[in-house]
C-alpha cells in the first residue's frame, strides 16, 4: 500500500521538508576546511530543535541498534550513515555529505548534498557534480503516470555514461508519516517496470555514487556505508511530491 498524501497531509509535508532544507543549508555553510564532523552533527542537533522539530536519524532503530547522531555525516569514501567525530576534521581536497532527515508535527522531510572543500580534484568535483545531475534526472521521472523504474533507469543511465558507478546497496523510498515507505526507490532498474506513479505520492529520490567500484561495506561502528576501495562516493537527496502539473521538490529552501 502506497500512501497517498491529501492536502492537508500535503501541508505537513511541505512544512517538514522547508525545515530539512533549511537545516542542510545552514549546515552546509559551516563546513570549512578545520571543522570536524561531531560540531557539525552537535550544530545540526541545536537547529532542528531550534525549528521544534527532531531528528528523525537520533535513535532510528535497525534490528538491536539505534543510530547515535543526530545527521549523517559521510565524508569522501564514506557513502551514506556516516556519524560526526572530532577525530574526522574536513581538509581542503575532502567532501562531505549532510543528510538532514526532520519528524515535525506527524511528518517526515528527508534530504541530503555532497559538498566540496575546494580545491579538490578534478574527478572530485566530476563525481560531485554529476551525482547531483543524477538526481535531478531522475526528478524529471516522476511524474504521475510514469513508473518507479522510470526514475530508476533514468538515474542508472546518466551515471554509468559518465563512468561512475551507482550503489545498489541502499534506495531512495517514499516518505510521510514515516522516513521509509514504500516504494522503494532504486537508482538502478528497467523503464516501464515497478509501481505507477500518482499524484499525491512523496519520495525521496537519493542516488548513491562511487568514483570507483560500486562495492560497499560497513565500517567497524555497525553504520557507516564506505567504498570497499576506499576511492570517494557522492549522494544527493531530496524529497519530491507528485503533482498533476509534475514534480513538486519539497526540500529547497524557500528563505
Ligand atoms: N536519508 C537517509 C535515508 O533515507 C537517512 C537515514 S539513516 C539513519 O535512509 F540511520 F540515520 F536514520
Ligand atoms: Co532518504
Amino acid at each position: 500500500m502506497i500512501p497517498i498524501k491529501c492536502e492537508e497531509e500535503i501541508v505537513k509535508m511541505r512544512e517538514a521538508c522547508q525545515i530539512a532544507a533549511q537545516v542542510l543549508d545552514k549546515l552546509c555553510s559551516k563546513v570549512a576546511p578545520g571543522v570536524n564532523t561531531y560540531d557539525i552533527d552537535q550544530t545540526g542537533k541545536e537547529l532542528i530543535a531550534s525549528f521544534g522539530a527532531k531528528s528523525a536519524c537520533f535513535n532510528y532503530q535497525v534490528g538491536k541498534r539505534s543510530f547515535p547522531a543526530y545527521t549523517c555525516l559521510s565524508v569522501n569514501e564514506e557513502i551514506v550513515h556516516g556519524i560526526g567525530s572530532m577525530k574526522r576534521v574536513l581538509r581542503v581536497g575532502d567532501n562531505i555529505t549532510i543528510d538532514v532527515v526532520v519528524l515535525y508535527n506527524g511528518f517526515v522531510g528527508d534530504n541530503a548534498r555532497t559538498i566540496l572543500i575546494k580545491p579538490v580534484s578534478e574527478e572530485m568535483e566530476y563525481l560531485v557534480t554529476s551525482t547531483e545531475a543524477a538526481l535531478f534526472q531522475g526528478i524529471k521521472q516522476a511524474r504521475s503516470g510514469n513508473r518507479v523504474g522510470d526514475i530508476s533507469n533514468s538515474v542508472q543511465k546518466f551515471v554509468e555514461a559518465r563512468d561512475l558507478a551507482i550503489v545498489r546497496d541502499f534506495v531512495g523510498h517514499g516518505i510521510g508519516r514515516l522516513m521509509h515507505e514504500e516504494p522503494q526507490i532504486p537508482n538502478y532498474g528497467t523503464k516501464g517496470t515497478g509501481i505507477q506513479l500518482r499524484s499525491g505520492m512523496t519520495l525521496a529520490i537519493e542516488p548513491m555514487v562511487n568514483l570507483g567500484k560500486p562495492e560497499i561495506e560497513v565500517g567497524p561502528d555497525g553504520w557507516t556505508a564506505l567504498t570497499r576501495d576506499r576511492k570517494p562516493a557522492a549522494h544527493f537527496e531530496h524529497t519530491v511530491l507528485i503533482t498533476d502539473k509534475g514534480p513538486e521538490i519539497l526540500t529547497i529552501a524557500k528563505n
